[in-house]
């Protein structure tokens, strides 16, 4: 099929239309179809949604390894989150916590086990006993593959309450109309058909954007396609400027190793052999939360301290005993050896940091309600759960662990809410001009001529948000990067695909994505310059200290026409009043 012939369009009927079958999604589904029909889209293969990339564990504290309790994972959680969390929504999650690994236990997850029997539990960053005393063994694994270990079993469990999945279908459009939510339309990859699903209930699960940075453990996928088409439909977006990097990405690569590598005893090693997480962390040390971790090893590089003067410092793995190493992490040993050609029970790991996380996101109720502005009101019909939403339980910086807990946590409450919704929600016909939009996105990337090609432009905003807006930021910079973002979406609307086809035009779809890492680019620098402190993972170098007196809330950003408008939220404090971060 040539580009000039308009393919026909497909309609579909749901109760709940789910996008996105990671973690999430899928617990989500599983709520919502004991009360009606599901349909879950995906622009992957379920199986293949970036929650299966998810390595260490899943927090909860059961108790299994040494005392432990839901109360100092609430502490842990609101100081990790360099108090930016909103205390109520934190303390349902870690409330929650133990029933849900439980149940997914029951579900089938294959969680790795101490010798008595019971989940295995595993030591990670910030998680401590006794409010911060010492590191505190919660996070609970399968291995170094606990999220593919639970997406299969969630993807399972849907199979079985009858969810409907629809796999390489990327979408174009949530279509909401006077306040309302009435579904999506879609663009089916093997066919390059127009498909419009109406729902009674939406929801967004749908996975992060870390593909933004030039280094990142985040899967090819992770574009932030339905943050970009919500902002642009008048959601606002919350706390963009918190993007969080993973200390420990294999150098080069970018790819993840696990925290729970520090978690088992492996420790960090600058190029003079120091373990420097001792200055900067006396308690805690290597497991100091991410945020402080990923800074310290920047600061011993940019000090002259990497290994061999160069950009990178040691990940030693070789106090951990051998028949350990292959027990509880396979995963990294294999991908170090395959990537690195290093065996890291004989040679320390070149790490570096790499982006990973998205706090910010659609703004969400504890339901997983999305929000439509600043006061609480919501987008009837419209949910958000996962890496997408910000409820906001990680604030300025996550946790390692909590992200799994929160996916599984709150797909199940907005599944749950779902339930509740639908019981009065009618059932409303999308309007024909949502498809008619969709469609212009295609045809006019078809049809365009012009010099630009995606390859070129993404990886020049992936160079500029690494060197701008990562871990060290300031005015002149972010102002700098601002200016960028707007030559390249100029240079953007010369963008043409080479390939004029239509079935698996993959050259055409990362230019729709593309789009949205542009739209997400500008929101994220322009949240980064606003926010005149450091907090968490945002630091800059201008304004390096915490600032409660003016900055203890949360952003918001609103698209009007082509500029964005700031509004802020205060933070929910409940039990835990801010105080300095030592660990
Ligand atoms: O280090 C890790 O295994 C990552 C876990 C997380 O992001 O929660």
């Amino acid at each position: 099929m040539h580009g000039a012939c308009r393919p026909s369009s497909m309609t579909h009927y749901f109760d709940t239309v789910i996008i996105g079958s990671g973690l999430a999604g899928l617990r989500a589904a599983i709520a919502a179809s004991r009360h009606g029909s599901v349909g879950v889209l995906t622009k992957l293969y379920p199986t293949r949604s970036h929650s299966t990339a998810a390595q260490g564990g899943i927090a909860a504290a059961l108790g299994n390894e040494e005392p432990d309790s839901p109360e100092w994972h609430f502490y842990d959680t609101v100081k990790g989150s360099d108090y930016l969390g909103d205390q109520d929504a934190i303390e349902v999650m870690c409330g929650d916590a133990v029933r849900t690994v439980v149940e997914l236990e029951h579900m089938g997850v294959p969680f790795s086990r101490t010798g008595e029997g019971r989940i295995a539990q595993r030591r990670f960053g910030g998680h401590t006993k006794g409010f911060g005393a010492a590191p505190v063994r919660r996070a609970c694994y399968s291995a170094d593959r606990t999220g593919h270990a639970i997406l299969f079993a969630l993807y399972e469990q849907s199979e079985l309450q009858g969810v409907r999945f629809f796999p390489e279908f990327h979408v174009l459009e949530i279509v909401i109309q006077e306040g309302r939510c009435l579904g999506v339309v879609a663009l089916e990859i093997e066919t390059g058909e127009i498909h419009r699903f109406n729902a009674r209930a939406t929801l967004v699960a749908s996975g992060g954007f870390g593909r933004l940075f030039k280094t990142t453990s985040n899967a090819l996928a992770s574009t932030g396609d339905c943050l970009s088409i919500l902002f642009n439909a008048g959601v606002p977006l919350e706390d963009m400027e918190f993007f969080q990097f993973h200390p420990t990405g294999l150098y080069g690569l970018g790819i993840l190793v696990t925290e729970g590598a520090r978690g088992e005893g492996g420790v960090l090693v600058n190029g003079r052999g120091e373990r420097f997480m001792e200055r900067y962390a006396p308690v805690i040390k290597d497991l100091a939360p991410r945020d402080l971790v990923a800074r310290a090893i920047m600061i011993e590089i940019r000090e002259g301290r990497g290994v061999e003067g160069k950009d990178y410092v040691h990940l030693d793995l070789r106090g951990i005993d051998r028949r350990v190493l292959m027990e509880r992490l396979p995963e990294i040993v294999t991908f170090i050896n395959t990537y690195l050609g290093i065996d890291p029970s004989e040679s320390p790991v070149p790490v570096l940091p790499t982006a990973h996380y998205a706090m910010g996101g659609i703004p969400t109720d504890m339901d997983g309600r999305v929000l439509i502005d600043e006061g609480g009101a919501v987008v009837e019909g419209l949910f958000a759960a996962g890496e997408c939403a910000c409820v906001s339980v990680h604030g300025a910086n996550r946790l390692g662990c909590n992200s799994l807990l929160d996916t599984v946590v709150f797909g199940r409450r907005a599944g749950r809410t779902i339930g509740g919704f639908l019981k009065t929600a009618e059932r409303a016909e999308m309007p024909g001009g949502a498809v008619e939009r969709a469609r212009d996105v295609v045809e006019s990337l078809l049809a365009r001529g012009g010099e630009e090609r995606v390859g070129a432009l993404r990886k020049e905003l992936q160079e500029a948000m690494m060197q701008r807006c990562s871990l060290f930021r300031d005015e002149q910079g972010l102002k700098g990067l601002l200016q960028r973002i707007r030559q390249l979406k100029e240079r953007a609307g010369r963008m043409a695909v080479d390939d004029r086809g239509r079935r698996f035009n993959t050259e055409l779809l990362e230019a729709v994505e593309f789009g949205h890492l542009l739209n997400l680019a500008e929101v994220v620098a322009l949240s980064a310059l606003q926010r005149r402190e450091s907090r968490g993972v945002h630091y800059r170098e201008d304004f390096p200290e915490r600032d409660d007196t003016d900055w203890l809330k949360h952003t918001f950003a609103f698209r009007r026409g082509e500029g964005i408008e700031f509004r802020y939220r205060p933070v929910t404090i409940t039990r835990f009043q801010p105080l300095e971060r030592r660990y």
